[in-house]
Order: C-alpha cells, then structure tokens, then sequence
C-alpha cells in the first residue's frame, strides 16, 4: 500500500510532540512538510519545539514557521497546560535553524501543494490560522487537498472556555474559513479527546518502549491537561492521527457546524445540529465517540514504532 501524503499545521506543545511522534514513523504515512502556527505557546517556541522535536527523531522533513497572531483577537496562549518552553520536562537538541525554510509557513504550505502530482492531506493540530490565511490569499490550492483532518472543536463544551475548545477559540475567524472552505472536513474534538488519554500505568510503560516515549513520559508529568489532577493525560492531537491511519475506531457523525464568532461567552463554539433541525447542508464529519482502551492499545503500538 503506498504511504498517505501528509502536511502537518501543529503547535508543540506536548500532546502535538506525541502526536507528530507517531505520524513521523508510521509506516502508512508520508509526511511532506511541517508547519508551525502560534498557539500552546509563541511562534518562536512553537518552531523551536518543532525543529527540536526532528532534531530529536532524525527526521529530514521541511519545516516553515507561520502565523505569529491569529487573524483578529490576541492569542491566549496554553502555556499554563505545556509550561513556559511549551514542552516542559526534557533538555532537546538545540533546534538547528539551518533547517528552517525561508518561506512564510503559508507560502510553504501553497508550494507544497501546487507542485505536488497528487493531493495532501492536510493536517491541522492547532489554531487555524495559517489554514484560514492559506484559503484567503490561494484559494486554488483547494483543489490539491485530498481532505482535512483537524483536533479542535467539541459538540459539547469547552476546555479554554466553558464553550471554547483551545484550537478554535484561539483563533475562530480562521476556523469559520476553513469550516467554509467546502473541503472534506474530518474534526476530532474533545468529545473524543477526553476519552482519549494515557494514566499512570502507560506512563510507567513507556520509558522501557523507546527513547522517544521515555522522552514523552517526562513532558506528560509536566502536561496540566484538565485531567491531570486524576493522572490522565489527554492526547487530543494524536486522535488527528489515529483518524488517518485507524479511523474505525471512532463513531463518525456528518453534521452542520457553525463557529461563533461573537458573544463575551460564546466566542469560538463549535456550534454543530446534530439533530438536524435547520437542514443546514453537511460541512463537517465530526467523530463523537472513541473506546478508550482502543485508542490507548493504538496509542502504545504506535509509539513502538518509534526507534532513534
Ligand atoms: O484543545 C486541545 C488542543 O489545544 C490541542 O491541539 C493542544 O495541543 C492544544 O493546542
Ligand atoms: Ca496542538
């Protein structure tokens, strides 16, 4: 089976470094270009912990460094969930800049997908806000992009806000872009999130894995993810990943969502029908359920795959 072309839009922050892990040494994946975007903490972290991260797994893959500020709002940054870096807990190489692409993460991103003979697939693990700049100034590149697959969102509540989910809250102008777009949309969001996690009998486990998960298993004792307190570490971004390369093991619903872009309270809510009163047109499939121990067996094999 050849390996799925991929673009990764992330910014590590500790559950994008799993995830981003996973998708670099899996085998049924190809992973064309990293992109960083401002969000878990500042874009010169974010792309520092990117180039880091490659340093660390041996990776020649391009990375490009993009939006500093989201579109509109000031950023509210998750350092208080990654730590100061944005991932707290292990000393990594130095980040090699010399492996920094000149080229804006946007500029990068309309490259890759002009000039590649077959679509992408995008990946997004942060705020939108290089996406939603990528559709405004290029919008043809669209039709090089296979589907979206994105970690943001919820059909219930919030974890920046009682209704806001970190990646769209951060940034909703660039996600109601995207969620516009008229592109497959696949959304894995915290409905699917919180049942997603690692607790303290993985955590034991993984430094006798690899060095890669020895390294993770630092990060995760400095992750304050809103479980912490109960020894559970949600790994949201790797559900990104599981639903490209395992997606049966969610329960997918095809929705309407709206992202409100108004209201003190409301701002960033991934408004979805699931009822499907309004007879909205579908933009989204949106993954609602997970069984845990699946993601968790998944999870764990996945990181065995990374050897350094
Ligand atoms: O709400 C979870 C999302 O916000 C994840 O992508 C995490 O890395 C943070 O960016
Ligand atoms: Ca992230």
């Amino acid at each position: 089976m050849s390996k799925l072309p991929i673009m990764i839009d992330t910014d590590p922050g500790i559950d994008d470094a799993a995830a981003l892990a996973i998708a670099l040494f899996h085998p049924d994946l190809d992973v064309k270009l990293i992109t960083t975007v401002a969000g878990n903490v500042s874009i010169e972290k974010t792309t520092a912990n990117a180039l880091k991260l490659i340093e660390m797994f041996g990776k020649d893959v391009p990375i490009a460094r993009g939006c500093e500020h989201p579109l509109v709002y000031d950023l509210d940054d998750g350092s208080e969930v990654h730590g100061i870096t944005g991932m707290d807990g292990w000393v990594f190489p130095e980040p090699d800049y010399s492996r920094l692409m000149k080229e804006h993460a946007v500029i990068a991103m309309r490259d890759l997908l002009m000039e590649s003979p077959e679509e992408i697939t995008l990946v997004a693990i942060g705020p939108l806000t290089n996406v939603g700049m990528l559709f405004r100034l290029f919008p043809e590149v669209k039709a090089k992009i296979n589907e979206i697959v994105l970690m943001g969102g919820s059909v219930t509540r919030g974890n920046k806000t009682p209704t806001g989910e970190f990646n769209i809250y951060s940034d909703p102008e660039a996600a109601h872009i995207v969620f516009t777009s008229g592109l497959p949309i696949r959304m894995v969001g915290l409905d699917v999130g919180w049942k997603s996690f690692v607790d303290g009998k993985h955590m034991d486990m993984l430094p006798e894995i690899n060095k890669v998960c020895e390294m993770l298993e630092a990060t995760f004792r400095h992750y304050r993810s809103n479980q912490f307190e109960k020894g559970i570490v949600n790994m949201y971004d790797s559900d990104a990943i599981a639903a490209l390369v395992k997606p049966e093991m969610f329960k997918w619903v095809n929705t309407h969502l709206d992202v409100e872009l108004e209201g003190k309270y409301g701002r960033g809510q991934t408004v979805c029908d699931l009822d499907e009163r309004y007879g909205k047109a579908h933009n989204v499939t949106v993954a609602v359920d997970v069984s845990t121990k699946v993601f968790q067996d998944w999870f764990i094999e996945s990181l065995k795959n990374c050897n350094i």
